[in-house]
């Protein structure tokens, strides 16, 4: 099995998900700033793996920390390194407010602190995958046996610490006998579903057919896809959610010829602080993901270009949230409300 992020031996250990499906590389991290760029440059990607990545990354930072230093402002340091890689993924802050809350309890005694540190890392981790195994299970009852159901992005394995979010409902529908086949958009520009859905569907010999992403409206047309399962990056107290770039489009088509748009995420990609989708920071990425298409150029280096890495998908086109709690349906406020601890 593949590591998307493992703590072994006090060093975290990635596969490189830039390089899939064409080459499989393991890197290994042995410091904070390093796993800060990994996650930057998406050498690990998607909410949740994020989320493990920042921690084990604050781990690292903290065991790091020397007697003679000074403990606070080294921390400082560690964490707003960590924060500041990706915008958009609340996971990611969610991890560091949890790390946070291990330090302040157990920071009178370094030697400690470093080894709660990297239990809580570790733990968020395990959890992960339980998490999404729960997904899976509130999830896979909305399926039924003989559906295709279409996917965007990658909300898989590879996205979160095993077994996935949106995949995590589809694995689940197959453990349960139920005969299911996915579709999956292509994701430009990043390729995270031609190169990573389709890569650990293969893996576990699920039925999968790639499409571009200007195909969804066709093969819906069609009758060709019975439902929509997507992940999620942040969602806001009133249901919106923010996911990769094309979901938004994805759900209007979905919508339009009246086809269920569900969403799979923990809770923890909740953001309780935000009322709306508008509120959700969208990270823009760099030009060269445009106007490269494999490493191979194919528009002009002057080209003026614009990569919002997400987009909003307004909780209008929902038709459910799935959680490790339960299932969200419309008033989607008054159902995350509900959740609020
Ligand atoms: O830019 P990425 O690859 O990190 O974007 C990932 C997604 O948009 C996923 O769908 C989302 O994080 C959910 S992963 C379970």
């Amino acid at each position: 099995m593949y590591p998307v992020v493992e703590w072994k031996n006090n060093k975290v250990y990635m596969i490189d998900q830039r390089l899939l499906p064409l080459e499989e590389k393991i890197i290994e991290h042995s410091d904070y700033r390093q796993v800060a760029r990994s996650i930057k440059d998406m050498v690990v990607r998607g909410a949740p793996a994020i989320g493990v990545s920042a921690a084990m990354g604050i781990a690292l930072g903290v065991m790091a920390i020397k007697p003679d230093g000074n403990l606070e402002a080294d921390f400082k340091e560690i964490t707003a390194t960590l924060s500041a890689t990706r915008p958009t993924a609340v996971n990611l802050f969610w991890a560091v407010e949890r790390m946070k809350k291990v330090f302040h309890l157990w920071k009178q005694d370094l030697a400690l602190l470093k080894q709660k540190m990297k239990e809580e890392a570790i733990a968020i981790d395990k959890e992960d995958v339980e998490i999404n195994r729960q997904i899976g299970a509130n999830g896979q009852a909305l399926l039924k046996s003989g559906q295709t159901i279409l996917t965007h992005c990658n909300a898989g394995a590879l996205a979160t610490a095993g077994y996935g979010t949106a995949l995590g409902v589809i694995r689940a529908a197959i453990e349960n006998n139920k005969d299911i086949r996915v579709v999956a958009d292509e994701t430009r520009p990043y390729l995270q579903g031609a190169r990573l859905t389709v890569w650990e569907l293969q893996q576990d010999n699920i039925p999968v057919t790639l499409i571009t992403d200007n195909m969804a409206g066709y093969i819906m047309a069609q009758g060709r896809i019975d439902g929509v399962i997507v992940g999620a990056d942040r969602i806001a107290g009133n249901g919106d959610t923010a996911n990769k770039i094309g979901t938004y489009s994805a759900a209007i088509l979905a919508n339009y010829h009246k086809i269920p748009f569900y969403v799979a995420a923990p809770v923890s990609t909740i953001d309780f602080t935000l009322e709306s989708g508008k509120e959700i920071p969208i990270e823009e990425r760099d030009k060269e993901e445009v106007i490269y298409f494999m490493k191979q150029r194919t528009a002009r280096p002057e080209t003026e270009v614009f990569n919002p890495a997400f987009d909003v998908t307004p909780h209008h086109l929902i038709t459910a949230i799935i959680t490790e709690k339960k299932v969200l349906y419309p008033d989607f406020k008054k159902a995350i409300d509900s959740l609020r601890q």
